[in-house]
């Protein structure tokens, strides 16, 4: 569809629809095909306080000098990830069985659990959409966070479940209390992104273990922690150790962020057997990974310093961006990730245009009746060509 086709589809929808639309939508997103909901003014509607503004045209993607939309780790993949791939691509003719039950094993040992508590996918939106169509097969709903990372939230709803939303808190930390006061008896799932997306705010971790340890006895809690390798003590503040204990959670893990390895498909959940027994009753765990991605997917694992690298580099590019930010005097959400959401003052549609015409590409939300941001950390020159965009576009 080109860009007049689809600008004049999203205004006729509009001319026609009283309230949200519901048509297919191609965007840069990370679900380009998926089928979203659009208020009248075309912005994709996952809430009444979280919206997404989409561009009226489509940049071609390889044009951008800095493509920061996806939250991708520009540094990745490790060279022994890659290696390892291009070692292995001829063996894409056999399944690999043995090869993934051996990386399960390696990543037991990571996580100190026992291979059995683990189910691996190709990425972690496999495992999240997976957990969503078995927990809601039945109807029932999702309590989590708005906003937040909306792929396990939307698979519910289009299962036939209702999303109770419960908004963050000024500090953008989740409102335990008032998730744990949603929760009825048809309450399936609590979902919980940690560090949250697209806010990248952190919630207290003892504040966190409580809530997941007590709640957990009542319904399952899902805790998406796709961003928690950038943190220096990430591994202490996982709810990983609660699985041992015998709590019903389920940690979701991925490869496509700390690792670099977004393009490769990787993913891994960490659950209790019976629970993971239960998803894995209607679908396969690890059938989607490819023979090379999971050669890639163990090397990456050995590669400690090219995480090491990742990690301080995408630091660097935060402070750097927090002084541009400072500098022009704008506030921004303080990040525990690998993107900065701030506001702006301009309308996310036009602000889209405008940045796309720097060659920049970035996501701009409406959240709580603001206009915001979200930029994703790639290289130093990526993040110095986005402060000039920006300089030109805010000011
Ligand atoms: C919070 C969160 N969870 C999960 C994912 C899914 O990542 P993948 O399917 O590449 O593992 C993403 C991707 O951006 C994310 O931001």
């Amino acid at each position: 569809m080109n860009t007049l086709d689809r600008r004049t589809w999203l205004k006729r929808g509009a001319l026609t629809a009283a309230g949200a639309l519901v048509m297919p939508q191609l965007s840069f997103g990370e679900t380009p095909r998926a089928q979203l909901k659009f208020d009248s003014r075309g912005r994709t509607l996952y809430s009444p306080f979280f919206k997404e503004y989409n561009a009226s045209f489509f940049p071609d993607e390889t044009k951008l000098l800095a493509k920061l939309n996806a939250n991708e780790n520009p540094y990745g993949p490790s060279p022994m990830a890659v290696e390892a791939f291009k070692k292995t691509a001829h063996l894409g003719n056999r399944y690999a069985w043995r090869e993934l039950f051996d990386v399960m094993d390696k990543i037991a040992i990571l996580e100190n659990v026992d291979a059995k508590n683990i189910m691996m996918g190709p990425g972690s939106s496999d495992l999240l959409e997976k957990t969503a169509m078995v927990m809601f097969a039945k109807g029932g709903n999702v309590v989590s966070a708005d906003p937040s990372y909306m792929s396990l939230i939307r698979v519910a709803e289009a299962t036939g479940a209702t999303w109770k939303s419960i908004p963050l808190q000024d500090d953008w930390s989740h409102d335990l209390k008032g998730m744990e006061a949603a929760i009825d008896a048809d309450t399936k799932l609590v979902y919980i992104c940690n560090p949250n997306n697209p806010t990248g705010s952190m919630t207290d971790h003892a504040e966190l273990v409580d809530f997941c340890s007590r709640v957990s006895e009542k319904v399952p809690i899902f805790v998406d922690e796709a961003y928690m390798g950038f943190l220096e003590d990430g591994a202490k503040k996982s709810m990983v150790s609660l699985v041992n204990q015998g709590k019903d959670v389920i940690i979701a893990r991925t490869f496509s962020k700390i690792h670099g390895m977004a393009g490769l498909r990787v993913g891994y959940v960490v659950a209790q057997e019976a629970t993971l027994d239960k998803i894995q009753a209607v679908t396969r765990g690890g059938m989607g990974i490819t023979y090379p991605s999971i050669y890639a997917a163990s090397a990456s694992m050995d590669d400690i310093e090219f995480q090491n690298k990742s990690r301080k580099l995408n630091a660097e590019c935060r402070e750097f961006v927090y002084k541009t930010l400072d500098d022009m005097g704008y506030e921004y959400v303080p990040s525990s990730t690998s993107f900065i959401l701030f506001p702006i003052e301009m309308e996310g549609e036009a602000f889209l245009e405008k940045m796309t015409a720097q060659q920049v590409g970035v996501r701009a939300f409406d959240i709580m009746d603001k206009n915001w941001c979200r930029v994703s950390m790639g290289t130093m020159d990526e993040m110095k060509i986005f402060a000039t965009a920006l300089q030109k576009v805010l000011v």
